[in-house]
């Protein structure tokens, strides 16, 4: 343990920083030791990875100190916030601007920062294709990762911008999957029309964390982008029927009715989707299947993740 290169892996309790403490405590001739961080050590999750063998450490990403006393000694840090903990850009910003505080005054050599893109940069506030939001933003959950990413270079903080992707685990854990259509048969609603949405199974973005660490130096300063697969709302859904053993059909809903669902950040969701729509290019350009799949050769495609975690996907009777 004490020649190896610790990272300290914020969220660790959760789905991205889960996948990078399991990859790192998974392949212990790396080199790598792990310090999981969360705010209460005691808790079941956090006891759990304990057992695993990691280190585990109290820390609060609202408290620099904390981020501080968690980070002295690492070689590398995790980072990532937790936007839909508190829907609010600004407090994503605040964390951020503390996280890169923290690894400036411990001297961290490699960060990397769990980012999106800032999406008005492609579509200005004064574009009224989509709504803004909350005053000052188009995708909320999009804009202030993205607006914090120059917080790290700022400070100095040799880091890596890792640009992350849908989560199929949304159809789990996010309301997301199949429901029941009018008539009685399940479908999936997104307002992506024909256009590619990027996905990955979550924990391959701390496996793909993990790769990053082991390049160390050479990622440095860049963005990269992963996903398991690009694909259309029909293509998932007929992996889903395949998956499932019963048809489901993907409903390409406007993103204005998406928008109105209803349910708290549906307006933030229905622009997202209308910004992959319509930036499909873009945004699948910058989120490479065969890069990720180098730094991760365990990556998921959408059918292997429905292999393992289709009968954990609610089905409404
Ligand atoms: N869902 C998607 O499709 C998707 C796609 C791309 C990006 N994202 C982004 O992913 C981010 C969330 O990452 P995730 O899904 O990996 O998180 P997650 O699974 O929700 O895990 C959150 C973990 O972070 C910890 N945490 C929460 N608040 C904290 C705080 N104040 N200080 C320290 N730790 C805290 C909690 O651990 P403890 O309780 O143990 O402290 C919790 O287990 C969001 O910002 C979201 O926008 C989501």
């Amino acid at each position: 343990m004490a020649d190896k290169r610790i990272i300290a892996v914020l969220g660790a309790t959760g789905a991205q920083g889960g996948g990078l403490v399991r990859a790192i405590l998974e392949d212990p001739a790396g080199g790598f030791a792990v310090r999981a961080l969360t705010r209460d050590p005691s808790s079941e999750k956090a006891r759990e990875l304990g057992d695993l063998g990691a280190e585990v450490v109290a820390a609060d990403v609202d408290d620099g100190a904390t981020l501080e006393r968690a980070f002295r000694g690492a070689h590398g840090a995790f980072c990532v916030t937790f936007f839909w903990a508190h829907f609010s850009p600004e407090k994503e910003v605040a964390e951020a601007r503390a996280m890169a505080a923290a690894a400036r005054a411990t001297g961290v050599e490699h960060v990397i920062w769990s980012t999106l893109e800032d999406t008005r940069r492609w579509v200005p506030l004064d574009d009224d294709r989509m709504p803004t939001l909350m005053g000052a933003y188009k995708v909320p959950h999009f804009d202030g990762k993205g607006e914090a990413d120059h917080l790290f270079r700022d400070a100095g903080v040799p880091t890596t911008f890792l640009l992350t992707s849908f989560f199929w685990d949304n159809l789990i854990h996010f309301g997301m999957g199949p429901q029941r259509d009018d008539d009685g048969g399940l479908a999936i609603s997104f307002p992506m029309g024909n256009s590619k949405l990027p996905g990955i199974a979550s924990e391959d973005i701390g496996r793909c964390a993990y790769g990053i660490f082991k390049q160390g130096g050479e990622l440095v300063g860049e963005t990269v982008g992963i996903a398991g697969e690009h694909l259309t709302g029909r293509q998932m859904a007929a992996a889903l029927t395949l998956a499932l053993g019963q048809e489901v059909r993907y409903k390409d809903v406007p993103p204005e009715v998406y928008r109105n669902l209803g349910f708290p950040g549906a307006d933030d969701l229905g622009n997202m989707f209308q910004f992959k729509r319509d930036f499909e290019e873009y945004f699948c350009g910058a989120r490479d299947p065969a890069r990720a799949c180098a730094l991760n050769p365990r990556l998921q495609t959408f059918a292997d993740w429905l292999t393992r975690n289709a009968d954990r996907i609610p089905i409404p009777q």
